[in-house]
């Protein structure tokens, strides 16, 4: 059976863009495929070293979340990246055989640097993300790797690294393919997509009233000044999330409705409001039994570390024979 791995920047609370856009895959998959999901936060901490304590947080809000949404530890392997020390070991290597042209080139290497500019990111490790990402796949041999669109460079690059690996030193690292996650991205409160970046984003750790405060206030079609003007409900970021959390007939009736101007915006958002609560109702609940027993997370993360590092270690031993070294 062919391993999947993926895993998630411990840098800020997982949103809905999140939710439907990579968890409820990483859900999915976990019935066909042996899968390897983590919290990276070593990677977060290449562009979030000044604060580690954002760190902290976001790996115990994206642990809840793993668990909340559906992430069964009976079916995949959840775990911390630094509690398997391998990932840096195997990056260690890589690091020595990635030619630094092939990181500049990376696109994201530019662009973060761009949205982050209050940062310093001329750091060793920033421009050393892919390769840490790199040996967080391979030291899994994994076969697939569920990614979004802007993952992709990564994984490219990952591929590069791979085969340069098995060239140099006959080695036996498989390619890893992405498993493209077909998911449009959504849009947060202001129409723009939803980033934490950009403010406009749900989160699954929001209280119920933040929720239906933020629908509520969210943007729609400019044009519907007026309860009496028809509006477009492909103009509205309204509609793009009824796409996704609503019913046929819902929809059907949001774009009559909102063509003839048959309806109201808040009548709309009333509807979507309550289709993203039922999806975020049994989340919560099961983030608050987790909250109320904290060792149980603390069991599923230890033995998920137990489970990778042992399959991260056959990988390095591997890798050293490859090498011809010593073990
Ligand atoms: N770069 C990914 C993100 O921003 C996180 C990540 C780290 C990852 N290592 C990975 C994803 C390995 C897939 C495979 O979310
Ligand atoms: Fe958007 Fe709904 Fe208002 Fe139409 S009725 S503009 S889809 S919120």
């Amino acid at each position: 059976m062919k391993r999947v791995l993926s895993g998630m920047q411990a840098s800020g609370k997982l949103h809905l863009g999140n939710l439907v856009g990579a968890l409820q895959n990483w859900v999915r998959l976990q019935q066909e495929y042996e899968c390897f999901y983590f919290v990276a936060d070593w990677h977060a901490l290449t562009s979030g070293y000044q604060n580690p304590a954002v760190i902290k947080e976001s790996t115990m809000d994206l642990l809840l979340n793993f668990l909340s949404a559906g992430l069964d530890p009976e079916k995949c392997t959840i775990f911390v990246q630094s509690m398997v020390p391998e990932h840096a070991e195997l990056h260690l290597i890589l690091s020595m055989i990635t030619p630094l042209g092939w990181l500049e080139r990376v696109p994201t290497y530019k662009e973060k640097r761009e949205e982050l500019q209050d940062r310093d990111l001329s750091t060793y490790g920033f421009l050393g993300y892919p390769v840490l990402q790199s040996a967080d796949i391979l030291i899994y041999r994994a076969g697939y790797v569920p990614v979004g669109q802007d993952q992709l460079p990564h994984l490219e690059i990952t591929r590069e690294i791979c085969r340069r690996f098995n060239h140099l030193y006959g080695g036996v690292l498989p390619e890893p393919e992405g498993l493209l996650t077909e998911f449009p991205k959504l849009p947060g409160v202001d129409g723009r997509k939803m980033s934490k970046s950009y403010g406009n984003a749900i989160y699954l750790s929001d209280a119920p009233g933040d929720v239906t405060a933020k629908i509520k206030t969210m943007m729609t079609d400019p044009a519907r000044k007026r309860r009496s003007d028809a509006g477009n409900p492909e103009l509205c970021p309204v509609y793009q999330l009824h796409k996704i959390f609503s019913a046929s007939d819902e929809k059907d009736w949001v774009v009559k409705g909102c063509i003839s101007a048959g309806i109201g915006c808040l009548d709309c958002k009333g509807v979507l409001i309550k289709n993203v609560l039922r999806v975020l109702e049994p989340i919560w609940e099961k983030r608050k039994a987790l909250i109320e027993n904290p060792s149980y997370l603390k069991d599923v993360v230890n033995e998920g570390a137990k489970k990778a590092g042992a399959a991260a270690r056959a990988t390095m031993s591997a890798v050293k024979e490859s090498l011809g070294w010593y073990q």
